[in-house]
Protein backbone atom coordinates (compact mmCIF):
# COMPACT_ATOMS: atom_id res chain seq x y z
CA UNK A 1 0.00 0.00 0.00
CA UNK A 2 1.10 3.64 -0.77
CA UNK A 3 2.02 5.49 2.37
CA UNK A 4 2.24 9.42 2.82
CA UNK A 5 4.52 10.38 6.39
CA UNK A 6 2.67 13.50 7.93
CA UNK A 7 5.68 15.01 10.55
CA UNK A 8 3.65 16.55 13.46
CA UNK A 9 4.94 19.49 14.73
CA UNK A 10 2.44 20.09 16.92
CA UNK A 11 0.19 22.15 15.16
CA UNK A 12 -3.51 22.44 15.78
CA UNK A 13 -4.29 20.77 12.23
CA UNK A 14 -1.64 18.01 12.23
CA UNK A 15 -4.59 15.41 12.35
CA UNK A 16 -6.83 17.40 9.55
CA UNK A 17 -3.95 17.43 7.19
CA UNK A 18 -3.91 13.42 7.88
CA UNK A 19 -7.82 13.07 7.41
CA UNK A 20 -7.50 14.75 4.46
CA UNK A 21 -5.09 12.77 3.09
CA UNK A 22 -7.14 9.81 3.92
CA UNK A 23 -10.16 11.48 2.50
CA UNK A 24 -8.05 11.36 -1.03
CA UNK A 25 -8.02 7.81 -0.76
CA UNK A 26 -4.41 7.15 0.46
CA UNK A 27 -3.03 5.76 3.73
CA UNK A 28 -0.82 7.79 5.89
CA UNK A 29 0.36 7.91 9.44
CA UNK A 30 1.29 10.97 11.69
CA UNK A 31 4.68 10.59 13.69
CA UNK A 32 6.38 13.47 15.61
CA UNK A 33 8.37 15.45 13.69
CA UNK A 34 11.07 15.70 16.44
CA UNK A 35 11.47 11.99 16.51
CA UNK A 36 11.65 11.13 13.05
CA UNK A 37 15.38 9.94 12.09
CA UNK A 38 16.12 9.71 8.48
CA UNK A 39 16.55 5.57 8.48
CA UNK A 40 13.20 5.61 10.11
CA UNK A 41 11.67 8.17 6.89
CA UNK A 42 13.79 5.36 4.87
CA UNK A 43 12.23 2.44 6.75
CA UNK A 44 8.73 4.11 6.55
CA UNK A 45 9.08 4.03 2.51
CA UNK A 46 6.71 6.90 1.92
CA UNK A 47 6.01 8.00 -1.61
CA UNK A 48 5.49 11.42 0.17
CA UNK A 49 6.24 13.54 3.14
CA UNK A 50 3.63 16.54 4.45
CA UNK A 51 5.50 18.32 7.28
CA UNK A 52 3.23 20.06 9.41
CA UNK A 53 2.75 23.91 11.30
CA UNK A 54 3.32 24.24 14.97
CA UNK A 55 3.79 27.04 17.48
CA UNK A 56 7.01 29.18 17.97
CA UNK A 57 9.58 30.56 15.53
CA UNK A 58 12.18 28.24 13.49
CA UNK A 59 14.68 31.39 14.52
CA UNK A 60 14.94 30.69 17.96
CA UNK A 61 17.39 28.38 19.22
CA UNK A 62 15.67 25.68 20.22
CA UNK A 63 13.35 25.84 17.35
CA UNK A 64 12.55 22.37 16.30
CA UNK A 65 14.20 20.79 13.57
CA UNK A 66 14.41 17.85 10.81
CA UNK A 67 17.19 16.19 9.23
CA UNK A 68 18.77 17.73 6.98
CA UNK A 69 19.03 14.91 4.56
CA UNK A 70 15.55 14.61 4.26
CA UNK A 71 15.15 17.61 1.71
CA UNK A 72 17.36 15.25 -0.54
CA UNK A 73 16.05 11.79 -0.08
CA UNK A 74 14.34 12.13 -3.66
CA UNK A 75 10.63 11.77 -1.68
CA UNK A 76 8.31 14.61 -2.58
CA UNK A 77 7.50 16.92 0.80
CA UNK A 78 4.87 19.60 1.04
CA UNK A 79 5.77 21.85 3.90
CA UNK A 80 2.71 23.88 5.54
CA UNK A 81 3.21 27.19 7.40
CA UNK A 82 5.86 26.35 10.17
CA UNK A 83 7.40 23.06 8.24
CA UNK A 84 7.21 25.58 5.13
CA UNK A 85 9.79 28.30 7.06
CA UNK A 86 11.77 25.94 8.52
CA UNK A 87 12.48 24.14 4.76
CA UNK A 88 13.39 27.58 3.94
CA UNK A 89 15.40 28.08 6.48
CA UNK A 90 17.52 24.87 6.48
CA UNK A 91 18.04 25.70 2.87
CA UNK A 92 19.47 28.86 2.93
CA UNK A 93 16.54 31.38 2.45
CA UNK A 94 15.78 33.74 4.73
CA UNK A 95 13.19 33.81 7.49
CA UNK A 96 12.72 37.12 9.02
CA UNK A 97 10.96 37.33 12.71
CA UNK A 98 7.68 39.16 13.27
CA UNK A 99 7.64 41.71 15.64
CA UNK A 100 4.58 39.84 17.38
CA UNK A 101 3.00 36.76 16.31
CA UNK A 102 -0.71 37.40 14.95
CA UNK A 103 -3.39 35.05 14.58
CA UNK A 104 -4.33 33.20 11.15
CA UNK A 105 -6.81 35.41 8.82
CA UNK A 106 -8.76 34.57 5.76
CA UNK A 107 -6.36 36.23 2.89
CA UNK A 108 -6.59 36.71 -0.53
CA UNK A 109 -3.67 34.95 -2.16
CA UNK A 110 -2.74 35.02 -5.70
CA UNK A 111 -1.65 31.68 -7.07
CA UNK A 112 0.21 30.71 -10.18
CA UNK A 113 -2.55 28.43 -12.10
CA UNK A 114 0.09 26.68 -13.80
CA UNK A 115 1.91 25.38 -10.75
CA UNK A 116 0.95 21.89 -10.52
CA UNK A 117 -1.13 22.21 -7.01
CA UNK A 118 -3.16 25.03 -8.07
CA UNK A 119 -3.86 24.39 -11.64
CA UNK A 120 -7.56 23.26 -10.99
CA UNK A 121 -7.86 26.59 -8.93
CA UNK A 122 -8.66 30.09 -10.29
CA UNK A 123 -6.04 32.64 -9.17
CA UNK A 124 -7.79 34.31 -6.73
CA UNK A 125 -8.04 32.39 -3.59
CA UNK A 126 -8.71 33.10 -0.10
CA UNK A 127 -6.31 31.01 1.99
CA UNK A 128 -6.06 30.03 5.95
CA UNK A 129 -3.13 32.21 5.93
CA UNK A 130 -0.49 31.88 8.75
CA UNK A 131 0.79 35.26 9.88
CA UNK A 132 4.06 35.38 11.70
CA UNK A 133 7.50 35.45 10.76
CA UNK A 134 7.94 36.33 7.15
CA UNK A 135 10.10 34.45 4.26
CA UNK A 136 12.17 37.33 2.64
CA UNK A 137 14.44 35.08 0.20
CA UNK A 138 13.75 31.38 -1.09
CA UNK A 139 16.65 29.29 -1.06
CA UNK A 140 18.53 28.83 -4.03
CA UNK A 141 16.92 27.35 -6.80
CA UNK A 142 13.03 27.64 -5.64
CA UNK A 143 10.76 30.15 -7.18
CA UNK A 144 7.54 31.59 -5.72
CA UNK A 145 4.18 29.96 -6.97
CA UNK A 146 1.67 32.34 -4.81
CA UNK A 147 1.77 35.83 -3.07
CA UNK A 148 -0.08 37.99 -0.81
CA UNK A 149 -0.44 41.88 -0.69
CA UNK A 150 1.53 41.13 2.01
CA UNK A 151 3.64 38.38 1.33
CA UNK A 152 6.48 37.60 -1.67
CA UNK A 153 6.58 33.51 -0.76
CA UNK A 154 2.98 32.41 -0.24
CA UNK A 155 3.59 29.21 -1.79
CA UNK A 156 6.81 28.21 -3.81
CA UNK A 157 8.86 25.08 -4.74
CA UNK A 158 12.09 23.56 -6.42
CA UNK A 159 10.27 21.50 -9.17
CA UNK A 160 13.75 19.55 -9.44
CA UNK A 161 13.84 18.37 -6.10
CA UNK A 162 10.10 18.05 -5.39
CA UNK A 163 10.05 20.28 -2.39
CA UNK A 164 6.55 22.48 -2.19
CA UNK A 165 6.04 24.95 0.45
CA UNK A 166 2.97 26.29 1.35
CA UNK A 167 2.42 29.64 4.05
CA UNK A 168 -0.88 28.77 4.01
CA UNK A 169 -2.96 25.64 5.44
CA UNK A 170 -4.88 24.01 2.71
CA UNK A 171 -6.09 21.42 5.33
CA UNK A 172 -8.40 23.57 6.58
CA UNK A 173 -11.68 24.10 5.11
CA UNK A 174 -11.32 28.35 5.22
CA UNK A 175 -8.52 27.86 2.23
CA UNK A 176 -10.83 27.22 -0.57
CA UNK A 177 -10.78 24.02 -2.17
CA UNK A 178 -7.76 23.39 -0.29
CA UNK A 179 -8.34 19.77 -0.85
CA UNK A 180 -7.51 20.12 -4.26
CA UNK A 181 -4.28 21.20 -3.97
CA UNK A 182 -3.68 18.38 -1.11
CA UNK A 183 -4.90 15.88 -3.79
CA UNK A 184 -2.79 17.07 -6.66
CA UNK A 185 0.20 17.27 -4.44
CA UNK A 186 -0.91 13.05 -3.49
CA UNK A 187 -1.77 12.58 -7.03
CA UNK A 188 0.64 14.42 -9.45
CA UNK A 189 3.81 14.57 -7.72
CA UNK A 190 3.98 11.65 -5.48
CA UNK A 191 1.91 9.25 -7.94
CA UNK A 192 -0.64 8.09 -5.56
CA UNK A 193 -3.13 5.59 -6.94
CA UNK A 194 -5.94 6.65 -4.35
CA UNK A 195 -5.45 2.49 -3.27
CA UNK A 196 -6.95 2.95 -0.32
CA UNK A 197 -10.59 2.38 0.66
CA UNK A 198 -12.32 0.80 3.25
CA UNK A 199 -13.71 -2.37 1.09
CA UNK A 200 -9.77 -2.91 0.32
CA UNK A 201 -8.83 -2.65 3.93
CA UNK A 202 -12.22 -4.81 5.60
CA UNK A 203 -11.00 -7.37 3.16
CA UNK A 204 -7.10 -6.86 3.79
CA UNK A 205 -8.29 -6.77 7.84
CA UNK A 206 -10.29 -9.77 7.50
CA UNK A 207 -7.50 -11.93 6.15
CA UNK A 208 -4.80 -10.46 8.60
CA UNK A 209 -7.23 -11.16 11.97
CA UNK A 210 -8.02 -14.59 10.27
CA UNK A 211 -4.11 -15.57 10.39
CA UNK A 212 -3.33 -13.90 13.70
CA UNK A 213 -6.42 -16.05 15.44
CA UNK A 214 -5.96 -19.40 13.75
CA UNK A 215 -8.68 -21.59 15.74
CA UNK A 216 -8.89 -19.54 18.87
CA UNK A 217 -10.85 -17.29 20.95
CA UNK A 218 -11.73 -13.57 21.31
CA UNK A 219 -13.45 -11.59 23.56
CA UNK A 220 -14.39 -8.52 22.80
CA UNK A 221 -16.48 -5.86 24.99
CA UNK A 222 -19.56 -4.06 23.07
CA UNK A 223 -21.10 -1.15 23.91
CA UNK A 224 -23.01 -0.59 21.13
CA UNK A 225 -20.79 2.50 20.29
CA UNK A 226 -19.57 2.97 16.30
CA UNK A 227 -16.11 1.45 17.15
CA UNK A 228 -16.92 -1.18 18.92
CA UNK A 229 -19.73 -2.54 17.05
CA UNK A 230 -17.22 -2.09 13.65
CA UNK A 231 -14.58 -3.95 15.73
CA UNK A 232 -17.49 -6.79 16.07
CA UNK A 233 -18.82 -6.63 12.39
CA UNK A 234 -15.48 -6.99 11.18
CA UNK A 235 -14.30 -9.78 13.62
CA UNK A 236 -17.50 -11.64 12.90
CA UNK A 237 -16.89 -11.76 9.34
CA UNK A 238 -13.44 -12.91 10.15
CA UNK A 239 -13.43 -15.26 12.59
CA UNK A 240 -17.34 -15.49 13.24
CA UNK A 241 -18.64 -18.15 15.95
CA UNK A 242 -14.86 -17.79 17.49
CA UNK A 243 -15.86 -14.18 18.65
CA UNK A 244 -17.44 -14.01 22.01
CA UNK A 245 -19.31 -10.24 22.94
CA UNK A 246 -20.42 -8.89 25.95
CA UNK A 247 -22.86 -6.73 26.14
CA UNK A 248 -22.99 -4.87 29.39
CA UNK A 249 -26.64 -3.02 29.63
CA UNK A 250 -25.98 -0.81 32.50
CA UNK A 251 -29.64 0.60 32.16
CA UNK A 252 -28.94 3.99 31.46
CA UNK A 253 -29.11 3.75 28.08
CA UNK A 254 -31.22 5.94 25.81
CA UNK A 255 -35.03 4.61 25.08
CA UNK A 256 -35.09 0.85 23.22
CA UNK A 257 -31.42 1.18 22.55
CA UNK A 258 -30.46 -1.70 24.32
CA UNK A 259 -32.89 -4.04 22.38
CA UNK A 260 -31.59 -2.21 19.12
CA UNK A 261 -28.01 -3.04 19.57
CA UNK A 262 -29.32 -6.61 20.53
CA UNK A 263 -31.20 -6.69 17.48
CA UNK A 264 -28.15 -6.10 15.13
CA UNK A 265 -25.88 -7.73 17.03
CA UNK A 266 -27.61 -11.45 17.97
CA UNK A 267 -28.23 -12.31 14.86
CA UNK A 268 -25.00 -12.17 13.56
CA UNK A 269 -22.85 -15.49 13.55
CA UNK A 270 -20.88 -15.09 16.82
CA UNK A 271 -22.01 -15.41 20.29
CA UNK A 272 -23.29 -12.48 22.02
CA UNK A 273 -24.29 -11.54 25.56
CA UNK A 274 -26.35 -9.28 26.85
CA UNK A 275 -26.39 -8.81 30.45
CA UNK A 276 -28.97 -6.64 32.03
CA UNK A 277 -27.56 -5.31 34.66
CA UNK A 278 -29.76 -1.87 35.73
CA UNK A 279 -29.97 -3.17 39.08
CA UNK A 280 -26.48 -3.72 39.84
CA UNK A 281 -25.61 -0.55 38.60
CA UNK A 282 -28.38 1.62 40.24
CA UNK A 283 -28.07 -0.35 43.69
CA UNK A 284 -24.36 1.09 43.29
CA UNK A 285 -25.53 4.78 42.37
CA UNK A 286 -28.33 5.11 45.51
CA UNK A 287 -27.56 7.95 47.01
CA UNK A 288 -24.50 9.11 44.65
CA UNK A 289 -24.80 13.00 43.42
CA UNK A 290 -21.22 13.76 42.77
CA UNK A 291 -20.61 13.41 38.59
CA UNK A 292 -17.02 11.77 38.87
CA UNK A 293 -18.23 9.31 41.52
CA UNK A 294 -20.94 8.30 39.57
CA UNK A 295 -18.51 8.22 36.68
CA UNK A 296 -15.82 5.68 39.11
CA UNK A 297 -18.81 3.85 40.01
CA UNK A 298 -20.17 2.65 36.63
CA UNK A 299 -16.76 2.34 35.28
CA UNK A 300 -15.97 0.01 38.40
CA UNK A 301 -19.06 -1.47 38.21
CA UNK A 302 -18.92 -2.41 34.40
CA UNK A 303 -15.35 -4.26 34.67
CA UNK A 304 -16.75 -6.10 37.93
CA UNK A 305 -19.61 -7.80 35.72
CA UNK A 306 -17.66 -7.85 32.55
CA UNK A 307 -14.64 -9.77 34.62
CA UNK A 308 -17.75 -12.42 35.92
CA UNK A 309 -18.95 -12.76 32.57
CA UNK A 310 -15.24 -13.55 31.37
CA UNK A 311 -14.54 -16.21 34.11
CA UNK A 312 -17.56 -17.72 33.27
CA UNK A 313 -16.25 -18.05 29.46
CA UNK A 314 -12.75 -19.45 30.90
CA UNK A 315 -9.40 -18.34 29.27
CA UNK A 316 -9.72 -16.54 26.29
CA UNK A 317 -7.04 -15.94 24.22
CA UNK A 318 -7.62 -12.47 22.61
CA UNK A 319 -8.88 -9.48 23.57
CA UNK A 320 -10.22 -7.16 20.76
CA UNK A 321 -10.85 -3.86 21.61
CA UNK A 322 -12.57 -0.89 18.85
CA UNK A 323 -9.25 1.56 19.76
CA UNK A 324 -9.22 3.99 16.61
CA UNK A 325 -6.21 6.28 15.64
CA UNK A 326 -7.36 9.92 17.79
CA UNK A 327 -7.33 7.51 20.46
CA UNK A 328 -3.54 6.44 19.99
CA UNK A 329 -2.81 9.96 19.28
CA UNK A 330 -4.36 11.26 22.08
CA UNK A 331 -6.29 14.27 20.64
CA UNK A 332 -9.90 13.01 20.93
CA UNK A 333 -12.45 13.91 23.32
CA UNK A 334 -10.87 12.91 26.26
CA UNK A 335 -13.38 9.69 26.99
CA UNK A 336 -12.87 6.29 25.37
CA UNK A 337 -15.42 3.94 24.26
CA UNK A 338 -16.67 3.03 28.16
CA UNK A 339 -15.72 -0.49 27.31
CA UNK A 340 -12.40 1.01 26.88
CA UNK A 341 -12.10 3.51 29.37
CA UNK A 342 -13.14 1.33 32.18
CA UNK A 343 -10.74 -1.31 31.51
CA UNK A 344 -7.63 0.96 30.93
CA UNK A 345 -4.60 1.05 33.51
CA UNK A 346 -3.70 -2.55 33.46
CA UNK A 347 -7.22 -3.72 35.04
CA UNK A 348 -7.82 -6.51 32.55
CA UNK A 349 -4.59 -8.32 32.85
CA UNK A 350 -4.76 -8.54 36.26
CA UNK A 351 -8.10 -10.87 35.95
CA UNK A 352 -7.86 -11.86 32.42
CA UNK A 353 -5.16 -13.90 31.03
CA UNK A 354 -5.18 -13.36 27.00
CA UNK A 355 -2.38 -13.83 24.58
CA UNK A 356 -2.81 -10.34 22.42
CA UNK A 357 -4.92 -7.49 22.70
CA UNK A 358 -6.58 -6.91 18.90
CA UNK A 359 -6.99 -3.86 17.65
CA UNK A 360 -8.63 -3.66 14.19
CA UNK A 361 -9.38 -0.07 13.47
CA UNK A 362 -6.38 1.40 15.10
CA UNK A 363 -4.97 3.22 12.46
CA UNK A 364 -8.81 4.63 10.94
CA UNK A 365 -10.21 7.89 11.44
CA UNK A 366 -13.95 8.02 12.82
CA UNK A 367 -15.39 8.84 9.16
CA UNK A 368 -13.48 5.85 7.98
CA UNK A 369 -14.63 3.92 10.76
CA UNK A 370 -18.05 4.93 10.05
CA UNK A 371 -17.40 3.86 6.22
CA UNK A 372 -16.18 0.68 7.03
CA UNK A 373 -19.03 -0.09 9.34
CA UNK A 374 -21.47 0.93 6.08
CA UNK A 375 -19.40 -1.18 4.04
CA UNK A 376 -20.04 -4.39 5.80
CA UNK A 377 -23.92 -3.47 5.78
CA UNK A 378 -24.22 -1.97 9.35
CA UNK A 379 -27.08 0.05 9.44
CA UNK A 380 -27.11 3.92 8.58
CA UNK A 381 -28.82 4.33 12.15
CA UNK A 382 -26.02 2.88 14.41
CA UNK A 383 -22.94 4.51 12.01
CA UNK A 384 -24.27 8.11 12.03
CA UNK A 385 -24.72 7.73 15.81
CA UNK A 386 -23.48 10.67 18.23
CA UNK A 387 -20.86 10.44 20.49
CA UNK A 388 -22.69 8.73 24.00
CA UNK A 389 -21.30 8.90 27.03
CA UNK A 390 -19.76 5.56 28.44
CA UNK A 391 -21.66 6.27 31.52
CA UNK A 392 -25.09 7.22 29.63
CA UNK A 393 -28.17 8.79 31.19
CA UNK A 394 -26.30 8.70 34.71
CA UNK A 395 -24.67 12.13 33.87
CA UNK A 396 -27.42 13.48 32.07
CA UNK A 397 -29.65 13.27 35.32
CA UNK A 398 -28.35 16.38 37.60
CA UNK A 399 -27.93 14.77 41.43
CA UNK A 400 -29.04 11.23 42.44
CA UNK A 401 -30.27 8.89 39.89
CA UNK A 402 -33.17 7.05 40.52
CA UNK A 403 -34.86 4.13 38.03
CA UNK A 404 -37.80 7.00 37.76
CA UNK A 405 -35.87 9.63 36.62
CA UNK A 406 -34.05 7.56 34.23
CA UNK A 407 -37.48 6.59 32.56
CA UNK A 408 -38.50 10.09 32.50
CA UNK A 409 -35.07 11.32 30.90
CA UNK A 410 -35.45 8.48 28.16
CA UNK A 411 -38.90 9.61 27.30
CA UNK A 412 -38.00 13.26 26.89
CA UNK A 413 -34.73 12.86 25.14
CA UNK A 414 -36.49 10.39 22.65
CA UNK A 415 -39.34 13.23 21.81
CA UNK A 416 -36.16 15.48 21.60
CA UNK A 417 -34.59 13.22 19.35
CA UNK A 418 -37.58 12.27 17.37
CA UNK A 419 -38.70 15.44 16.42
CA UNK A 420 -35.08 16.54 15.02
CA UNK A 421 -35.23 13.32 12.78
CA UNK A 422 -38.69 14.54 11.74
CA UNK A 423 -37.50 17.81 10.71
CA UNK A 424 -34.15 16.32 9.17
CA UNK A 425 -32.12 18.31 11.45
CA UNK A 426 -30.61 15.49 13.31
CA UNK A 427 -27.44 14.87 10.88
CA UNK A 428 -26.77 18.63 10.95
CA UNK A 429 -25.86 18.62 14.70
CA UNK A 430 -23.44 17.07 16.06
CA UNK A 431 -24.43 15.98 19.43
CA UNK A 432 -28.17 16.68 21.20
CA UNK A 433 -29.54 15.59 24.35
CA UNK A 434 -32.14 16.23 27.26
CA UNK A 435 -30.48 16.85 30.88
CA UNK A 436 -33.31 16.27 33.40
CA UNK A 437 -32.14 18.77 36.05
CA UNK A 438 -32.86 18.95 39.73
CA UNK A 439 -34.68 22.22 39.55
CA UNK A 440 -38.84 22.20 40.69
CA UNK A 441 -41.50 24.75 39.89
CA UNK A 442 -44.87 24.30 40.52
CA UNK A 443 -47.69 23.65 38.31
CA UNK A 444 -50.54 24.83 37.98
CA UNK A 445 -52.21 22.87 35.69
CA UNK A 446 -54.01 21.08 38.81
CA UNK A 447 -55.15 21.64 41.65
CA UNK A 448 -52.56 21.25 44.24
CA UNK A 449 -49.87 23.03 42.47
CA UNK A 450 -47.21 19.52 43.02
CA UNK A 451 -43.87 21.16 41.67
CA UNK A 452 -42.26 19.04 38.55
CA UNK A 453 -39.27 18.64 36.74
CA UNK A 454 -37.37 21.38 34.57
CA UNK A 455 -35.67 19.69 31.60
CA UNK A 456 -32.82 21.31 29.96
CA UNK A 457 -32.27 20.56 25.97
CA UNK A 458 -28.95 21.18 24.40
CA UNK A 459 -27.66 20.37 21.28
CA UNK A 460 -24.09 21.28 19.59
CA UNK A 461 -22.35 21.83 16.92
CA UNK A 462 -18.24 21.09 16.86
CA UNK A 463 -15.62 19.68 14.69
CA UNK A 464 -13.51 17.55 17.35
CA UNK A 465 -15.55 17.79 20.67
CA UNK A 466 -13.19 20.19 22.45
CA UNK A 467 -14.83 23.43 21.56
CA UNK A 468 -18.50 23.54 20.25
CA UNK A 469 -21.16 26.04 19.60
CA UNK A 470 -24.85 25.55 20.64
CA UNK A 471 -27.14 25.14 17.71
CA UNK A 472 -29.73 27.56 16.30
CA UNK A 473 -32.70 25.19 16.06
CA UNK A 474 -35.80 27.26 15.03
CA UNK A 475 -38.06 28.18 17.76
CA UNK A 476 -41.18 27.00 15.78
CA UNK A 477 -39.27 23.49 16.45
CA UNK A 478 -38.26 24.14 19.39
CA UNK A 479 -41.90 24.83 20.09
CA UNK A 480 -43.18 22.01 18.88
CA UNK A 481 -40.35 19.92 20.85
CA UNK A 482 -41.51 21.96 24.45
CA UNK A 483 -45.43 21.16 23.76
CA UNK A 484 -44.82 17.50 23.35
CA UNK A 485 -42.89 17.06 25.98
CA UNK A 486 -45.46 18.73 28.03
CA UNK A 487 -48.25 16.96 27.01
CA UNK A 488 -46.53 13.04 26.63
CA UNK A 489 -43.91 13.42 30.17
CA UNK A 490 -46.20 14.61 32.99
CA UNK A 491 -43.51 14.91 34.94
CA UNK A 492 -41.94 17.64 33.59
CA UNK A 493 -43.73 21.13 33.72
CA UNK A 494 -40.88 23.54 32.27
CA UNK A 495 -38.33 23.36 29.58
CA UNK A 496 -35.23 25.50 28.50
CA UNK A 497 -32.95 25.77 25.79
CA UNK A 498 -29.47 25.64 26.94
CA UNK A 499 -27.42 28.80 24.44
CA UNK A 500 -23.83 28.59 26.24
CA UNK A 501 -20.93 27.58 24.12
CA UNK A 502 -17.91 25.23 24.72
CA UNK A 503 -16.02 27.15 26.13
CA UNK A 504 -16.46 28.18 28.96
CA UNK A 505 -19.31 25.48 29.07
CA UNK A 506 -18.58 21.97 28.65
CA UNK A 507 -21.37 19.68 26.39
CA UNK A 508 -22.61 17.64 28.87
CA UNK A 509 -23.93 18.94 31.90
CA UNK A 510 -22.18 17.24 34.79
P1 LIG B 1 -17.71 17.57 27.60
O1 LIG B 1 -18.93 17.47 28.42
O2 LIG B 1 -16.45 17.28 28.36
O3 LIG B 1 -17.84 16.41 26.52
O4 LIG B 1 -17.62 18.87 26.83
C1 LIG B 1 -17.00 16.21 25.41
C2 LIG B 1 -17.45 14.90 24.77
O5 LIG B 1 -17.19 13.83 25.67
C3 LIG B 1 -18.39 13.15 26.01
N1 LIG B 1 -18.32 12.81 27.43
C4 LIG B 1 -18.07 11.57 27.88
N2 LIG B 1 -17.85 10.43 27.21
N3 LIG B 1 -17.58 9.30 29.27
C5 LIG B 1 -17.62 9.29 27.92
O6 LIG B 1 -17.45 8.22 27.34
C6 LIG B 1 -17.81 10.41 30.02
O7 LIG B 1 -17.75 10.37 31.24
C7 LIG B 1 -18.06 11.61 29.27
N4 LIG B 1 -18.30 12.90 29.63
C8 LIG B 1 -18.47 13.61 28.48
C9 LIG B 1 -19.51 14.12 25.71
O8 LIG B 1 -20.73 13.45 25.46
C10 LIG B 1 -18.95 14.85 24.50
O9 LIG B 1 -19.14 14.10 23.32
Amino acid sequence: MQKILVLDFGGPYSQLIARRIRECHVYCEIQPAKEMTVEAIRDFAPIGIVISGGPGSVLSADAPRLPQELYSLGIPVLAICYGAQLMVHQLGGIVEAAAQTQPHSRTLTTLDTDHVLFTEHTPDAITWMCRGDMITALPQGFVATAQTKDCPYAAFCCEEKKLYGVGFHPEVNLTSSGIRMIRQFLNQVCGAEGDWTMERYAALMTQELRKKVGDKRVLLALSGGVDSSVATSLLARAIGPQLTCIFVDHGMLRKDEGNRVEAIFAQKDIHFIRINAAQEFQSKLEGVRDPELKRNIINEEFVRIFRLEAQKLGNVDFLAQGTIYPDILEVGSGYADIARSSMKDGNLPEYLEFEELLEPLRYLFKEEVRQLGRSMGLPDELMNRQPFPGPGLAIRIIGEVTPEKVRILQEADAIFTSHLESARMHQQINQYFAVLTENLTVDITGPDRTPKYTLALRAVNTDDFRTAHWTRLPYELLDRISHTIIQDVPQINRIVYDITNKPPATIEWE
